[in-house]
């Protein structure tokens, strides 16, 4: 049974294989009528008991353009409330006919937990700190279409690494592809354990007019356990992309973040919707690489482009 838990669960054949169905998916996006039946009859439940604007209602149109039924699990009100297990919540789906569930959850192994019991495919949409795979994938996809390939790929990730799943998940991911990974950022944002392959860097200054893509973070306040900053207005200082700085950037540079950005902290706003920046293109093709990884955990053993179309 295929889960997507980890950005490690795929092997890099896997990966273009995903790529391949979201473009598909994409063009399908592009119809008057953006439906496709490869998902009919299926039951697909969202459990999200972290907060998530585009991660969840990006699934669930994914899930309704590939035909799927949806259930949504509030993050509270659920017998979880009332001191039920994980593992007894996802057995009572099953038995309610649920065919996948996509989970995100402030507690790092949520998924991987669910998805050892091989009830059904799970998919990790976020577990604490550690992974976000589909993130990955659909950063990955959105680079391939504006590069054609990240071999040859400059990228520095920004910010608040220390609590970032997408920085875990990006980092494996991007490196898998072939890209060379910088992590620019303040000691206090730096995780114990740093993968070997990507190099460190202090000041983004150094980086500004070297790299393809500069991948900012967001400050994540409600993972904080100290006071780690020193002040904002450092921090803008030195790892924030302000108007100002844009100028420093090479002609052909983009500019990435996963959303929600915190305005004026990591971005300025006139950066966010800058021509560089692919953050809203990261938005909408966050539905088709979705569409692709359901297709691929949930279509076992059939051709997947087959499927698609
Ligand atoms: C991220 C998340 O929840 O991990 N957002 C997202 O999924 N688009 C990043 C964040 O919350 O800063």
């Amino acid at each position: 049974m295929k889960s997507l838990v980890s950005v490690n669960d795929l092997e890099v054949d896997e990966i273009r294989e995903i790529f391949s169905l979201a473009e598909n998916f994409k063009e399908v996006l592009k119809r008057p009528i953006k439906k496709v039946p490869v998902l009919s009859g299926k039951t697909i439940a969202l459990l999200f008991v972290e907060p998530s604007t585009r991660t969840k209602v990006s699934f669930e149109l994914a899930a309704k353009r590939l035909s799927a039924d949806t259930i949504n699990l509030p993050g509270s009100g659920i017998s979880i409330a009332k001191g039920e297990s994980l593992e007894d919540t996802a057995l009572t789906l099953k038995e309610l006919f649920v065919d996948c569930l996509i989970i995100r959850h402030s507690s790092e192994g949520a998924a991987k937990q669910i998805s050892s019991l091989e009830i059904f495919p799970v998919i990790n949409a976020g577990d604490g700190a550690r992974e976000h795979p589909t993130q990955a994938l659909l950063d990955a996809f959105v680079l391939t279409k504006k590069f054609n390939d990240l071999s040859s790929l400059k990228i520095a990730i920004i910010g608040d690494i220390l609590h970032s799943r997408v920085a875990r998940s990006d980092m494996q991911l991007f490196n898998k592809l072939g890209a060379k990974v910088s992590i620019v950022a303040p000691d206090t944002f730096l995780p114990e354990y740093l993968p070997d392959y990507v190099t460190l860097e202090s000041e983004l200054n150094n980086v500004l007019n070297e790299v393809d893509v500069l991948y900012f973070l967001r400050m994540q306040k409600e993972r904080f356990k100290d006071e780690v900053l020193t002040g904002i207005y450092e921090y803008r200082e030195r790892y924030a992309l302000t108007k100002r700085k844009l100028e420093a950037l090479k002609k052909d540079t983009v500019i990435m973040h996963p959303g929600p950005v915190n305005r004026g902290i990591e971005l300025d706003p006139e950066v966010i919707y800058d021509d560089r920046s692919l953050i809203l293109q990261q938005v909408r093709d966050g539905v088709a690489t979705r569409m692709a990884v359901l297709t691929y955990v949930m279509t076992e053993g059939r051709s997947l482009l087959e499927v698609s179309n």
